[in-house]
């Protein structure tokens, strides 16, 4: 290993374009030289172009564009380690066809997403943001009966869009709330007890809607107006995929026409702007991309990327390399 981490040392230069953990940081640092963009926002497109050209590693963040311009740039690179599950931020396929190995980071996420996804099932349903913001305004009167009343989840049914990794992970957790669950994906997976169904009967038919699609050109803007207008009236959408999934600005629209009865949202299509229609809106729940950002998660992600770069600079095949057919 020690040798191993030598040679690749003296052919390394790579670039990481935000602060990661210092532990991982030092493992970069033992194999090349580290070029670290320490800025508190992205790194901005041509300064990424100018500092990536001499580099053979490039760790990147979901913030970052790696389009056609940044990998012309770098004649030298080999690896593009994105410290994220998605992938969208990277143009993959030109990539690869230039030679350059794209990584993700699946796997090590799974878990703190699911929770999350469920953290926000629980919200939206139980109105608890609505109700810190009624206690923190003072307009709170008391205990009524009848005041803030939510919906339960025992006894109604889930429907994912989409069962990769972490829909299924969302799945295992259903029957703990006593909840049925339905899933869409053009193939049957091995998810027992749980029925694969059109997008058209999942919309129609369930409690809550759970988005667990990577972004690609087929899911851009899957739930529009026309989807939305197909759930019950008393359903939740949650989204802790990508923004982009989602047309805001119809789900602000079906909101404000209570198409639906609430969404709750971790991603947004633009960020860190959020369709200012939603910012009104009561029925919605904004949180700023937290489904991974627990310490534990995002240490094993950026972890993760360091030994992707690691393993493709030493001549090994990347660890969790990007598979364009993936879902
Ligand atoms: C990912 O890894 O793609 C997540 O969105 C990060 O939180």
């Amino acid at each position: 290993m020690d040798t191993e981490r030598t040679s690749v040392q003296q052919a390394s230069r790579i670039l990481v374009t935000r602060r990661l953990p210092s532990s991982v940081l030092a493992k970069l640092e033992a194999a090349g030289g580290v070029d670290l963009y320490s800025g508190d926002a992205a790194i901005a497109p041509d300064e990424l172009r100018a500092r990536v050209a001499d580099k053979n590693a490039l760790v990147s963040l979901l913030t970052d564009a790696i389009d056609r311009t940044v990998i012309d740039a770098a004649p030298e690179l080999k690896v593009i380690a994105n410290v994220a599950v998605g992938f969208n931020n990277i143009d993959v396929a030109y990539a690869t066809s230039r030679g350059v190995v794209v990584t993700h980071t699946p796997d090590v996420l799974t878990e703190s997403v699911a929770d999350f996804t469920w953290a926000l099932i629980l919200a939206i349903t139980r109105r608890l943001a609505e109700g810190e913001r009624v206690v923190r305004s003072g307009a709170w009167k008391g205990w009524a009966l009848d005041f803030m009343l939510g919906t339960e989840l025992n006894g109604k049914q889930l429907g994912l869009v989409g069962v990769g990794r972490i829909g299924r992970a969302v799945a295992a957790r259903a029957p703990v709330f006593g909840m049925r669950v339905v899933y869409t994906e053009p193939r049957d997976v091995d998810l027992p007890g749980a029925e694969n169904v059109s997008l058209d009967r999942l919309l129609n038919t369930s409690d809550i809607v759970s988005l667990h699609v990577p972004l690609l050109p087929e899911t851009r803007h899957l739930i529009d107006k026309k989807s939305l207008a197909r759930m019950k009236r008393s359903a939740y959408l949650i989204n802790t995929a990508r923004g982009p999934v989602v047309d805001e600005a119809a789900l602000a629209w079906a909101l404000q026409h209570h198409l639906l009865a609430g969404a709750a949202l971790d991603v947004y299509e633009n960020e860190p702007a959020v369709h200012p229609e939603l910012l009104k809106l009561d029925n919605v729940l904004l949180v700023p991309h937290l489904a991974s950002a627990t310490t534990e998660t995002r240490t094993a992600m950026a972890d993760l990327a360091a030994e992707n770069v690691l393993a493709v600079l030493a001549g090994r095949p990347a660890l969790t390399p990007v598979v364009l057919s993936q879902r």
